[in-house]
């Protein structure tokens, strides 16, 4: 079956290396294979009010970010939601068959409950209704993120078919995500828990565009163990979290060495850091490098901008057209 692959991407600050890996490495692959439409969800950030200077301002410089990894307006369809106003129209649509209990019912809803009783708007509410026409506008089948998304999927799913059942009709495909049996990475933090997270803070994460003399010292600064472990025994989660920065970015005899000295207990986490951290140095320069030209290159990242919104606009133009003849606008 062939597929179309959606995917929006929220616009919080600075690309991380966990995102790098996690996010733009599929997107990467996935636009050379299939028609695919990557967009800001800047409708969706309007859920947390954020000022108009910081809502233009990290739209820019994540789409820019994006541009300059490798997101190439000519084989993908690059975008910002509010771009696209027919996105608007079919969550105003689906919003009319989407009903309270179901979307209280959504776990993520029911996280900013418990966390800011005092803000719930219809925005968070509705959220996963916005998701689901973002998706269907474009009758995505295929959704790459992660495992977080799952249930805002399942809803999407619930949407089109329930339009389907109204309507009499096969007009929306089901999306699904990609699934973790599917090669999906966890880049691992600095501190020594999880996956890397914004969340997680500053000393957490490896930006990827990080000044080198930062990089260096967020590295050398990592949590691992206080000396090495007894010959033969296994790695301490820290400890395993460096190696799998290691996979990422070094070659591999290198890791072999260390290894090879953390199975004999001659290990130096200080050099395997000041190893790491040049590696990572290395893959990073270029990433950044790449990215500050783009920021600079205004014209270039509208002129993208532009295209993609055309390019967004045609296929969701033809969409509303047919669910508004289905739904029984036709004019007179
Ligand atoms: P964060 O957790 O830092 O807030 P986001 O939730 O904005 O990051 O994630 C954006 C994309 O990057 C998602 O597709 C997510 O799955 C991916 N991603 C984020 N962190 C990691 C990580 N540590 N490892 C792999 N993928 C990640
Ligand atoms: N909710 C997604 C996230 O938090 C972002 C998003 C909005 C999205 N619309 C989407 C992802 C449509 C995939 C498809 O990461």
């Amino acid at each position: 079956m062939s597929e179309t692959v959606v995917s929006g991407i929220r616009p919080t600050g600075k690309l991380h290396l966990g995102n790098y890996f996690g996010a733009v490495q599929n997107f990467l692959k996935f636009q050379e294979a299939h028609p695919c439409y990557f967009f800001i969800a800047d409708y969706h950030s309007l859920t947390t009010h954020p000022t108009p200077e910081d809502l233009g301002g990290s739209v820019y410089r994540v789409f820019a970010e994006y541009l300059a990894l490798g997101l190439d307006p000519e084989k993908c369809t690059l975008y910002l939601q509010s771009d696209v106003p027919e996105v608007a129209e079919l969550y105003l649509f689906l919003n009319m068959n989407a009903y309270l209990g179901e979307l209280e019912r959504v776990s993520s809803f029911k996280e900013k409950v418990r966390s800011q009783p005092n803000n719930i708007n219809a925005g968070l509410l509705t959220y996963p209704v916005l998701m689901a026409a973002d998706i269907l506008i474009h009758h995505g089948t295929r959704v790459p993120v992660g495992k977080d998304q799952e249930q805002h999927l399942e809803m999407a799913r619930t949407f089109g078919n329930r339009f389907n059942r109204m309507y009499n009709t096969e007009y929306f495909k089901e999306p699904f995500a990609i699934g973790s049996d599917e090669g999906l990475v966890k880049v691992p933090g600095l501190t020594g828990g999880g996956k890397m997270s914004k969340s997680a803070g500053e000393a957490d994460n490896i930006y990827l565009d990080d000044e080198p003399e930062v990089l260096r010292k967020k590295i050398m600064r990592a949590v691992s163990d206080s000396g090495p472990a007894e010959p033969g025994s296994a790695k301490s989660q820290p400890v395993q979290n460096l190696f799998d920065l290691m996979a990422l970015v070094c070659k591999p005899d290198v890791i072999a060495h260390f290894d090879e000295t953390h199975k004999n207990g001659t290990i130096r986490y200080g050099d395997l850091k000041k190893q790491l951290a040049e590696d990572m140095e290395t893959f990073v320069a270029p990433l950044r490098s790449r990215i500050q030209d783009m920021l600079n290159n205004k014209e270039l990242v509208t002129k993208a901008a532009k295209r993609g919104a055309e390019k967004a606009r045609e296929s969701a133009a033809k969409t509303i057209t047919e669910v508004r003849s289905m739904m029984g606008f036709r004019g007179f």
